[in-house]
């Protein structure tokens, strides 16, 4: 069985975003856009994570500008490939843990990553993503809530907590991949010390945390 989450992305590019056609998603999916675009209107976006580009695609229809970023290169040759009429979007390869932002962004989209973090890695991953906002900034994480009958059952679970499915490309070839489901009460105690103004919207099949960096750190 094959446990390299990046290259199951790497694998998966080109049917990724039938996850997105999914019948019982659409009015969550349709959810999340509206709230995405009203959140990112007019700001400059730093994504990580981006994949094939399905929110950086909605994100740039209000957004003054997206830098969308992701580890694997199959995933911005899909997102590259879409157009982005109403705002300039940039794409790089890159490793969100080791990747030097030029400035601090304005704001900061990480969607669905969360879930494929360790969860003895997500103070990393915190004190990374708000490394990437400047002071005041906004950051807005996005994930799965786990739905009986809709996302993969869970196959495994480790010593620290840590949960894995086990997932078939069209390929045939069979993936454990890492999927956490944190709940609301743990996504808030994780960033309570680092934003402020956390909002939590906790749709069916989706989780939305909206946050921002405080104006001066005390
Ligand atoms: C579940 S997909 C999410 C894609 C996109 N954000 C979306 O919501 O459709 C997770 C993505 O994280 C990327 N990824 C995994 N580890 C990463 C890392 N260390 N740095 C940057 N991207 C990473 C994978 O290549 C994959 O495209």
């Amino acid at each position: 069985m094959n446990t390299d989450l990046i290259k199951y992305y790497h694998d998966r590019a080109a049917e990724y975003e039938k996850v997105y056609a999914l019948p019982e998603r659409q009015e969550d999916l349709a959810t999340a856009t509206a709230l995405l675009k009203k959140v990112f209107s007019g700001k400059e976006v730093f994504e990580i994570a981006c994949g094939t580009g399905f929110w950086t695609e909605r994100i740039a229809e209000t957004a003054a500008s997206v830098f969308a970023t992701d580890i694997n290169q199959s995933v911005i040759d899909v997102a590259e490939k879409k157009s982005y009429p109403n705002a300039k979007v940039a794409f790089a390869v890159a490793d969100l843990f080791d990747y030097q932002t030029p400035k601090p962004y304005e704001s900061l989209f990480a969607g669905f990553i969360w879930s494929h973090i360790l969860l003895q890695d997500l103070d990393r991953f915190i004190c990374t993503a708000a490394g990437f906002v400047a002071p005041g900034g906004r950051l807005v994480l996005m994930d799965n809530n786990y739905v009986e009958g809709s996302n993969y059952p869970l196959s495994q679970q480790d010593e620290a907590g840590n949960t894995f499915q086990t997932r078939k490309l069209e390929d045939g070839s069979s993936h454990l991949v890492l999927k956490n489901f944190p709940t609301e009460f743990f996504l808030r105690e994780s960033w309570k010390d680092i934003v402020t103004n956390i909002e939590f919207f906790d749709l069916k099949y989706y989780w939305i945390l909206v946050c921002n960096l405080p104006h001066s750190r005390s």
